[in-house]
């Protein structure tokens, strides 16, 4: 008889990490999901991730930051797959705090529970953006997982629809600032499609793994199309990269977490962030579902 493998999705919660839930369960995996907080992932996300907490077998809530809270959290589990992270502003943790020591301690308690593999969703592009904390803190736990001893992959994507949701968040408003001339281009990926290359990971022989989706756009084209879809008239002001890069070292100084996340997301426009293309479904439909919830 096939044993059945045991999984644990750390960030289950998260647009990536639900998909990642629902695709292990596809694919007749155990899952064990870290959260949080298990109401959250009761009801679908906002940018249309599924609800799954009735499909995960266990459920462990812990926070990464209170590492006793986690404690035993690989017991008995045979891959460790990661999308936890922070991804928006947290005037308590930094990134340092969350995708570093946070991955860490679960790291720490993969290897003394002997994983057999531990796959970790990083970002893409990072060697040209190596001053952004947030891209700090994901490389030195991809440095302390590869020399680790673990098989190991880290999955590299350059940008969710989730990501893109926050245009078409903008676009209802009716106006949106766009920094510099938005001519840089970016080709990101559903959360669906992103799982299935994170899963696929597991058996695969790959361990660095860049992935985007199947369509390249430029910023400003997706912004366009973010006003087409809520059918309102593109109404966009551009800034120069050096105002937005002023206002960033201004925000520095009175909330530096929240200047550490800003410059991930003004850094990445300076770049075209086109990686190797998976997964079918595309941003334009993933725009047009948005609209008609609204
Ligand atoms: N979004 C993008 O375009 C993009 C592109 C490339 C790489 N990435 C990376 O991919 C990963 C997943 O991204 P995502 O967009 O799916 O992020 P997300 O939706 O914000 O999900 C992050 C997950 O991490 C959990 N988490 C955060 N802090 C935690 C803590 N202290 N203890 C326990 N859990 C904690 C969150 O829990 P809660 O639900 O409780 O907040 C959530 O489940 C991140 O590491 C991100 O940097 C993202």
């Amino acid at each position: 008889m096939v044993e059945t493998k045991k999984v644990l999705v750390a960030g289950a919660s998260g647009y990536l990490g639900r998909y990642a839930v629902k695709e292990f369960k596809a694919r007749g995996y155990f899952v064990r999901a870290l959260v949080r907080n298990p109401e959250k992932f009761k009801t679908a996300g906002p940018h249309g991730e599924p609800a799954v907490y009735a499909i995960a077998d266990e459920i462990v809530t812990g926070d990464v930051t209170s590492p006793e809270s986690i404690h035993g959290v690989c017991k008995g589990i045979d891959i460790v797959f990661s999308a936890l992270g922070l991804t928006s502003p947290d005037e308590h943790h930094s990134s340092m705090e969350v995708d570093y020591r946070g991955n860490k301690q679960i790291l720490d308690q993969a290897l003394a529970e002997k994983v057999s593999k531990f796959i970790y969703v990083s970002v893409f592009n990072e060697d040209k953006m190596p001053e952004v904390p947030s891209i700090q803190a994901h490389e030195l736990f991809v440095a302390d997982l590869k020399k680790s001893g673990l098989s190991w992959a880290v999955v590299r994507p350059n940008g969710y629809f989730s990501d893109m949701g926050r245009f078409f968040s903008m676009a209802q408003s009716g106006h949106m600032f766009m920094v510099g001339e938005g001519e840089k281009k970016i080709n990101p990926i559903h959360g669906g499609d992103l799982a299935k290359v994170c899963v696929d990971a597991v058996d695969g022989e790959s361990r660095e793994i860049p992935a985007g989706g199947p369509d390249i756009y430029t910023f400003k084209e997706t912004m366009e199309m973010a006003f087409a879809a809520c059918g309102k008239t593109p109404w966009i002001t551009p800034l120069p990269m050096w105002l937005a890069e002023g206002a960033l070292m201004v925000t520095g100084i009175f909330n530096r977490n929240l200047a550490g996340l800003l410059s991930f997301a003004v850094e990445a426009l300076k770049f075209d962030h086109i990686a190797p293309a998976y997964g079918t479904r595309h941003l334009k439909d993933f725009f047009g579902e948005l609209a008609s919830k609204k």
